[in-house]
């Protein structure tokens, strides 16, 4: 006979039970949220902190409880290289990488570097819309990521120590670039001397002349203070820094599927949030630089502008069978618009 169907016990039984239940329920109530770290090169203010932070806001608010978010900005803990090996060892669950720090794991992806190919961020918008540019988001799923979406920063500027009218002003000078070859080779052109270097070490590469120039977009060159060590900005916009947003397929897969659908929906909305900050800080910082007035702008003319384009637009060629000739079509097809 069980203890239990006894008289005397069975009061001590049913409370037994349920506190049992209560116990369990507490338990349920209180299983740890899944921890979302998070991590990024730029400031807080910048269009990827920004979406980073929105990310944030949402999903704790979405998902009460169930999700807890950690961003780190300004490579506090890894540069764009190491986030993507901490994203495979589960260091950390999501970064928003340069296009033109991925060669290592595809050279589809290159294509964002070609120098000259999108006339805006609006064509670039397009293409990465289209069913090329949304394939490409997968390009990296064989090596264990997942791309949850794009991202825009801006188009490129050169900067320099001295003015940048033509072509032959870039020639023997050396410039910071990411880890990218089609953008050595963008330098290569110009017979100047690319060199590859980590985003948090611009600013005292510039500051220590160590470096002669660098490209970036006017939303870095502000929140970085790199107008502050450079003399002169060209407007080339010769070229995009695009980011992919990345997570691990294996950390992904394995949420539970009403979170990972939330999250999705969330990230969906986050990235629109970023590109809406991408193109109001596109204007705004570029305001902000030629105000604080310690540069020499220099807009290029027609004729000016065809001499870039004449060194660097064969790089195009050279990378062709890496990247595909039809995405290079797809993105040339995305500048004439719907
Ligand atoms: C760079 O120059 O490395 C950047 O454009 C990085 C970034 O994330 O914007």
């Amino acid at each position: 006979m069980s203890v239990c169907s006894r008289a005397s016990m069975r009061m001590i039984c049913v409370v037994g039970a349920v506190a049992t239940m209560a116990f369990t329920n507490l338990g349920a109530a209180v299983a740890a949220p899944v921890a979302i770290k998070f991590s990024h090169v730029l400031s807080n203010d910048s269009p990827k902190g920004q979406t980073a932070l929105k990310f944030k806001e949402l999903a704790e608010k979405r998902l009460p409880g169930k999700v807890s978010v950690e961003v780190f900005p300004s490579a506090q803990l890894y540069n764009d290289a190491g986030s993507l090996q901490a994203l495979l060892l589960g260091d950390i669950q999501l970064v928003a990488v340069s296009l033109s720090n991925v060669k290592k794991y595809t050279k589809k992806l290159q294509i964002f570097d070609l120098p000259f190919l999108f006339k805006d961020l609006e064509a670039v918008e397009r293409f990465q819309a289209s069913p090329e540019g949304r394939g490409l988001l997968k390009a990296m799923d064989g090596k264990g990521y997942m791309g949850l979406g794009y991202l825009h920063n801006g188009m490129k500027l050169m900067t320099a120590n001295d003015p940048l009218r033509i072509p032959s002003d870039a020639s023997g000078r050396k410039f910071r670039i990411m880890s990218s070859d089609v953008l050595a080779a963008q330098y290569e052109a110009l017979g100047a001397h690319p060199v590859k270097k980590p985003f948090s070490e611009v600013f005292t590469l510039l500051q220590t002349k160590a470096i002669d120039g660098q490209e970036n977009t006017w939303s870095n060159m502000w929140t970085k203070k790199f107008y502050e060590v450079q003399d002169y900005i060209t407007e080339t916009n010769h070229g995009v820094v695009e980011y992919i947003i990345l997570t691990s397929s294996s950390f992904w897969s394995g949420l539970p599927e009403d979170i990972r659908a939330e999250l999705e929906q969330v990230m969906v909305e986050s990235i629109a949030h970023g590109n809406n900050v991408a193109r109001t800080k596109a204007v705004a910082d570029r305001k902000k630089v030629v105000d604080a007035g310690r540069n020499t702008i220099i807009k290029l003319t027609d004729e000016q502008r065809a001499q870039w384009v004449g060194v660097m637009r064969p790089v195009w060629k050279q990378f062709e069978d890496q990247i595909g000739k039809n995405l290079i079509d797809a993105a040339v097809a995305a500048n004439s618009g719907p």
